[in-house]
């Protein structure tokens, strides 16, 4: 069966809505693991028919046809770790939890395989109450794989780009596609339009937090952020301009840890001026994506940015995306990758008629428009900022996939 496994090669991905969407799968090789899965299933209300037989194999040829679940229990009992980290990383690019299953007691073996690409993995034998009790740490934010989440800050080459706009669909996508617990931080407390750009009412959370930032916990923010669709979770603030703000480094790093330990994935829109303003912010970033116009100013501060911000932390990776590019640029896609001596991760078309169509509903384009190229290529760049692995080596997967 050759197929569905080209269609994982290439990537695929799926532009069903949440809805199509089973809340579970498992493939699992013996019947004590799937009596267990069973038991979950029933207690949860959720079919028993998406439990099959088979492992991880099986779940290569069978997946890649149809939406991947939101939680996928995988059986990897037997199987080469090799074999195991290549199909594991594959799977979870199309965008699922997965809960691995083998007999290995060993952390090594634990750590290989949620590095590739699981979110927790279970020694067997396995009875309900470890599975129930996996899944519901999956569901929490900082589960057991991966304590901290990941904080991702997205800014500007120049003004008017379109962080905010990336931003809000990639949060979207870390929430909805990839079954992300996210968050979504509009850092510009006067003037931020991530409230707008989702049609949300802003919440004076975020200015409640710099006020008094012992009292930001769990609790806090939960009541303090707008929660939209399944896990995203948004803190969008509209101040007045002569309501001074203060911020303070311990502020703003207190923050930064609280989000971390909170959610999965927090995404910050970060206002230029925060550069000179709150330069302790960056050093807590796990990636920052600066977005640029393919203008030889763009090219300019770009660079100027990239050199001054990585030397504040070494350890960011640091991403840079075109956006509202045209058919006839000032400055070539080549040109620019030359300038900023790199690749561009993503090169986004200009499209206002559908932005604005977005826009005038108050949607993300990603909800808006799936199967929109931005969107697509913008769920790839996703799938990496939320730190699962770059695609493996094609001979393991192939040998993988043809059992
Ligand atoms: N690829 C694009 N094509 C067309 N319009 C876009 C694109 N990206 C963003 N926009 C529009 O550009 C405007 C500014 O975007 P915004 O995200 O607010 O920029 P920034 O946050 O960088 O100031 C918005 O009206 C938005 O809809
Ligand atoms: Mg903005």
């Amino acid at each position: 069966m050759a197929a569905p496994v080209v269609a994982l090669k290439t990537g695929m991905l799926f532009d069903t809505d949440e809805q199509d969407r089973d809340p579970f799968g498992a493939y699992i090789a013996d019947d004590a693991a799937a009596a267990a899965a069973q038991a979950v299933a029933r207690l949860r209300g959720w079919s028993t028919g998406s439990i099959r037989k088979g492992g991880l194999p099986t779940a290569l040829r069978l997946l890649g046809v149809a939406p991947p679940p939101r939680f996928l229990i995988l059986d990897i009992e037997g199987l080469p770790i090799e074999e195991v980290e290549a199909g594991l990383t594959e799977i979870a690019r199309l965008g699922t939890a997965i809960i691995a299953l083998g007999a290995i007691n060993d952390v090594n073996h634990f750590r290989r395989i949620v590095r590739a690409g699981a979110r927790d993995y279970i020694v067997k034998p396995v009875d309900a109450d470890a599975l129930g009790e996996a899944l519901v740490r999956l569901e929490q934010p900082g589960d057991a794989a991966n304590p901290a989440g990941r904080l991702v800050g997205f800014i500007g080459a120049r003004g008017g780009v379109g962080v905010t706009t990336l931003a809000v669909n990639a949060a979207w996508i870390m929430a909805e596609k990839l079954s992300r617990r996210t968050a979504l931080v509009d850092m510009d407390l006067y003037a931020g339009n991530i409230a707008l750009a989702l049609d949300i009412e802003p919440t004076r959370g975020l200015r409640e937090a710099f006020d008094d930032p012992e009292r930001v916990d769990e609790v806090f923010l939960q009541n303090a952020m707008a929660k939209f669709g399944k896990s995203l979770h948004v803190l969008a603030t509209e101040e007045d301009f002569d309501d001074a703000v203060r911020m303070t480094d311990d502020k703003v790093l207190m923050l930064a840890d609280t989000m971390r330990a909170n959610f999965d994935m927090t995404i910050l829109d970060v206002p230029r001026h925060f550069v000179m303003r709150e330069p302790q912010l960056f050093s807590r970033f796990d990636e920052l994506v600066i977005v640029a116009e393919l203008t030889l100013q763009a090219l300019r501060d770009c660079n100027r940015l990239t050199k001054l911000l990585q030397a504040r932390n070494r350890q960011m990776k640091i991403q840079i995306v075109a956006n509202q590019t045209t058919s006839k640029p000032d400055v070539s896609v080549k040109e620019f990758e030359t300038g900023i001596d790199g690749k561009l991760r993503c090169v986004f078309p200009h499209d206002p008629k559908t932005f604005a169509a977005a826009g005038i509903k108050g949607r993300a384009l990603a909800g808006h428009k799936p199967k929109h190229r931005i969107v697509a290529d913008l769920h790839r760049f996703c799938i990496e900022l939320a730190g699962v692995p770059e695609e493996p080596r094609q001979g393991f997967f192939r040998r993988l996939g043809k059992r």
